[in-house]
C-alpha cells in the first residue's frame, strides 16, 4: 500500500513515525517537509495556491490512500476533490469539517441536538453586539470569531474596554478578515479542559482517549495563546464514569447529528470539552488529531494505524483496531525565542542524537541547512514519553529536555505538573 500524508509538522512525522511500523505499506510519501519526517519518508516540498492544484499533484501521485494532517485541507474540501477522483481519505468532507471550520455551525449543531454546550448568540452588527455584551458584562462572555484562525479566533475579554475593542477589530476593522464578520458571543463557563480523542467512520467509534494541553505560551498559564505547549495523557480527573457520560451525551449525539444532516463526519474527531459543575460541556470540534497531542497519541496507540486508517476511508472502521496502551505520557514542546508572534528561523540545532531513546523526539518546523539541522518554524522539536506514571514520564522528558540546544529555544517547564501526584 502506498500512503500519501498531507501536512510539515510534528504531527504529520508521529503519524509517519507510527505508520513505518507497519508491515503492509510499501511506500510513504509526504507533501509537506521538515528534517524529521524527510528522514523516514520521500518528501515533496510542494506549495499550492489552490485546493485543485493539490488535488492534481496527488492524482499524479496516485496513491492507495491520502491521510490529510491539517485542517485548511480539509476545509477546503480537498477530501470531496479526492473522493470524486477515487482515491480513499482519512479525513472529513468539507460539509463534515464545517464542525470546525465555523463556530455557528458547530454551535448551532449542538443548540439543535441538545449537546450540552455553553449558551451563544450570533452577532454580526457591531452596535448589537455592543449592547448585548454590556449587558452580559466583560467577565461572563467569550467571544469567539466564526471562521479558521489559527487558533487566534477565541476572546476571553479582561475588561470593558477591551471587549469593546475586540468586537470593534472583529466587526468594524476585520482583523481577521472573512473569518471573523460573523461572532458568537458564548457564555464563559468553568471547570478543567479536556481533550477528547476518537477515530471515526461516521458511525462507529474508537475508545477514545482523552489529553490535557496547554495552549499558553508561558508557565502557569500566561502570555498569548498558541497551538500548543505542550500535553498529557491521561488527565489527573479522568475515569469510566466520565468517559461514558462524554460517549452517551456528547460524541454519539454529534455523530448521529452529522449523519442526520447528511454529512457524516469521518475521521479523527477532536472534542475540546470544560466539565463544569452541571456536567461536560463543548467548547469546540475540531476535524483532525491536535498538535502535539498527535505526538502523544501516536505512541499511545497500539495498532496498525494503516489498517485503521483505511477502514475509516472506506466507512468500514474494525473498532478493535485501536487499543491504547496501559500507559501515561506527556509531551513537551520546545519552541524558538519570540513565538507565537515574531521568530527568527535558521538556528543550528545540536543534541538530538544525545537524547535518551525512550523519549521520542518529533520535528517541527527544521529543516537541513549546509548540512546542518537549523530551527525552520515557531514549534521547533516536540518530546513525547511513556511512562507507568505521569510522575515518571515528567522526569524523563525534563532530565533529557535540555540536551536540546539552539540560540533562543524555550520550553514551559510545568506541563502535566499537576496531574504529577495523581
Ligand atoms: P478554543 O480555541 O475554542 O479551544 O478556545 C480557546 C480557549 O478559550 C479554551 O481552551 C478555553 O480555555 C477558553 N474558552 C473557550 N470557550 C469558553 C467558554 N465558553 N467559557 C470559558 N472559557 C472558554
Ligand atoms: N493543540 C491544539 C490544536 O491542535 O488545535
Amino acid at each position: 500500500m502506498k500512503i500519501l500524508v498531507i501536512g510539515s509538522g510534528a504531527r504529520e512525522h508521529s503519524i509517519i513515525w507510527k505508520l513505518n511500523q507497519d508491515k503492509n505499506i510499501s511506500k510513504i510519501i509526504c507533501i509537506g517537509e521538515n528534517k524529521g519526517i524527510s528522514e523516514i519518508c520521500e518528501t515533496i516540498d510542494f506549495k499550492y495556491k489552490n485546493i485543485n492544484d493539490l488535488k492534481d499533484k496527488i492524482l499524479v501521485l496516485n496513491p492507495d490512500l491520502v491521510v490529510v494532517g491539517p485542517e485548511a485541507p480539509l476545509c477546503e474540501g480537498i477530501t470531496n476533490l479526492l473522493e470524486e477522483n477515487n482515491i480513499l481519505v482519512f479525513g472529513p468532507t468539507k460539509e463534515a469539517a464545517k464542525i470546525e471550520s465555523s463556530k455557528t455551525f458547530s454551535k448551532e449543531l449542538m443548540l439543535q441536538n441538545n449537546i450540552p454546550t455553553a449558551n451563544a448568540r450570533f452577532f454580526h452588527s457591531f452596535e448589537d453586539a455592543k449592547k448585548y455584551s454590556l449587558k452580559k458584562g466583560f467577565k461572563n462572555i467569550v467571544i469567539k470569531a466564526d471562521g479558521l484562525a489559527g487558533g487566534k479566533g477565541v476572546f476571553l475579554p479582561e475588561s470593558e474596554i477591551d471587549m469593546i475593542n475586540t468586537l470593534n477589530s472583529l466587526l468594524i476593522e476585520k482583523k481577521l478578515g472573512k473569518s471573523g464578520v460573523n461572532i458568537l458571543i458564548e457564555d464563559k463557563i468553568y471547570g478543567p479542559e479536556v481533550s477528547i480523542f476518537t477515530f471515526t467512520d461516521g458511525t462507529t467509534i474508537s475508545e477514545p482517549i482523552a489529553v490535557c494541553d496547554y495552549k499558553r505560551v508561558y508557565n502557569n498559564n500566561e502570555g498569548p495563546n498558541t497551538g500548543g505547549m505542550g500535553c498529557y495523557t491521561p488527565p489527573e480527573f479522568w475515569n469510566e464514569e466520565l468517559k461514558q457520560i462524554i460517549l452517551k451525551d456528547i460524541i454519539y449525539p454529534t455523530l448521529n447529528s452529522m449523519k442526520k444532516l447528511g454529512t457524516p463526519f469521518k475521521g479523527m474527531l477532536y472534542t475540546g470539552i470544560m466539565i463544569t459543575n452541571d456536567g461536560p460541556k463543548v467548547i469546540e470540534y475540531n476535524c483532525r488529531f491536535g498538535d502535539p497531542e498527535c505526538e502523544l497519541i501516536m505512541p499511545m496507540l497500539d495498532g496498525n494505524l494503516s489498517e485503521i486508517f483505511l477502514g475509516i476511508s472506506k466507512s468500514n472502521f474494525n473498532n478493535n483496531l485501536v487499543k491504547w496502551k496501559n500507559k501515561k505520557g506527556v509531551s513537551v514542546v520546545i519552541c524558538s525565542e519570540g513565538y507565537p508572534e515574531d521568530y527568527k528561523k535558521g538556528f543550528e540545532i545540536i543534541g538530538l542524537e544525545n537524547i535518551n531513546k525512550n523519549t521520542i523526539c518529533f520535528h517541527a518546523g527544521t529543516k537541513e541547512l549546509d548540512g546542518k539541522l537549523v530551527t525552520n518554524g515557531g514549534r521547533v522539536i516536540v518530546l513525547s514519553n511513556l511512562d507507568e506514571s505521569i510522575k515518571l514520564s515528567r522526569a524523563n522528558i525534563y532530565e533529557e529536555i535540555n540536551k536540546v540546544k539552539f540560540l533562543g529555544s524555550f520550553y514551559r517547564t510545568d506541563i502535566a505538573l499537576k496531574a504529577e501526584e495523581k
